[in-house]
C-alpha cells in the first residue's frame, strides 16, 4: 500500500532521475519543514502545561524544531528525541541562528521515542501534532508510554494528540489533491500530495510527488508515509497497560473535517 492512484502510475513509470524519500527524509524533510511553518495550534497548550509541571521538556519526535525553538525561546530546557537525522539537521541549522543562551537550551538525540535513553528526567514530555500514528501497533504505543514513564519526574505528565474523526467511514478514501510550488534561487519546485484512508485497515498514506527545474534538468522525488488511525479506545487501552493515569482531554477542532484531541497523562 505504499503508493495509490496517480503515485502508483507514476512510481510505475519508473521515470528518469525519479528518488524516493519517505517524508521526514532528504528533499521531503525540507519540504515537512516548508510546509508546517507558522503552523502553532497546540504551543500555547504545551507552554501551559509547562506552567503546571515544570520547565524540563522531553519533546519526542521533535523533527525540524516547531515547536522545539520557539520553546526553547520561551524559555524553557529541551531535549528533543527523532529517528530522522535529515530533520535533526534542519533544526540544528535553526539554533545556529539563535543566542548560545537560547542554544544551551536544546539537547537532541537522533533515536527512536520506543527506545531512547537519557539520565535526565523531565517535568513534561510532549509528543505533538498526532506522531502517535507514526507507531504501528498499540504493542509499539506502550512501549513508547513506559519508557516515557521512566523518564518523567513524580507527578510529571506527558501530553500527546490525535486527531478524531466524527465518521472515520466518511473519511474512507482520497482526500483531494494538495499543491504546493515555489522557487529557490535558479531552481523551481513544485509538490503534489494526496492522502488515502483505508478506514478497514486503520491506516492512511499520504504520497507525494515533486520536481525540482534547475535550468535543462529535472529531479523528480517521489515520497510516502504511512500513518496509524488510532482512535481513542485504541489510547484508552493503551494507557490502562501502563502505570500512566490520564488526568484530562482536551479537544481542538482545527476545520470541520479535522479535529484533534489531547489527552494529559499524569505520572
Ligand atoms: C509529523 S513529524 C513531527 C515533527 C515536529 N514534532 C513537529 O511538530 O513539526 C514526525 C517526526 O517523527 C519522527 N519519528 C517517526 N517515528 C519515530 C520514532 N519511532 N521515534 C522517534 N521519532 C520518530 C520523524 O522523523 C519526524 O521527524
Amino acid at each position: 500500500m505504499r503508493y495509490f492512484g496517480i503515485f502508483q502510475q507514476i512510481s510505475e513509470l519508473k521515470l528518469p532521475f525519479c528518488e524516493e524519500n519517505d517524508l521526514y527524509e532528504a528533499f521531503y524533510a525540507d519540504f515537512y519543514d516548508k510546509i508546517m511553518e507558522g503552523i502553532f495550534y497546540d504551543l500555547d497548550l504545551y507552554k501551559a502545561q509547562a506552567a503546571v509541571t515544570g520547565r524540563n521538556i522531553l519533546e519526542l519526535a521533535c523533527g525540524s524544531g516547531r515547536l522545539t525553538v520557539p520553546l526553547a525561546e520561551a524559555g524553557y530546557s529541551i531535549t528533543g528525541v527523532d529517528l530522522s537525522g535529515d530533520m535533526l539537521n534542519i533544526l540544528d541549522g535553526k539554533l545556529r541562528g539563535k543566542s548560545s543562551r537560547i542554544r544551551q537550551r536544546v539537547e537532541v538525540l537522533n533515536s527512536d521515542m520506543r527506545t531512547f535513553r537519557t539520565d535526565k528526567r523531565f517535568n513534561l514530555a510532549i509528543l505533538p501534532v498526532t506522531s502517535i500514528c507514526l507507531l504501528e501497533n498499540n504493542e509499539d504505543v506502550v512501549t513508547m508510554l513506559n519508557n516515557v514513564y521512566e523518564h518523567l519526574c513524580d507527578r510529571g505528565r506527558f501530553v500527546f494528540d490525535i486527531r478524531v474523526f466524527d465518521n472515520p467511514q466518511t473519511a474512507a478514501g482520497q482526500a483531494n489533491m494538495m499543491g504546493y510550488t515555489w522557487e529557490t534561487g535558479n531552481k523551481k519546485v513544485f509538490v503534489m500530495m494526496q492522502e488515502c484512508f483505508y478506514t478497514l485497515e486503520a491506516k492512511a498514506v499520504v504520497n507525494f510527488y515533486g520536481e525540482i527545474a534547475e535550468g535543462d534538468k529535472t529531479a523528480r522525488k517521489l515520497g510516502c508515509t504511512i500513518k496509524r488511525l488510532i482512535t481513542e479506545e485504541d489510547v484508552e487501552a493503551a494507557v490502562k497497560e501502563t502505570r500512566f493515569s490520564i488526568a484530562k482531554t482536551k479537544v481542538i477542532r482545527l476545520s470541520p473535517d479535522e479535529t484533534m484531541k489531547f489527552y494529559i497523562l499524569e505520572k
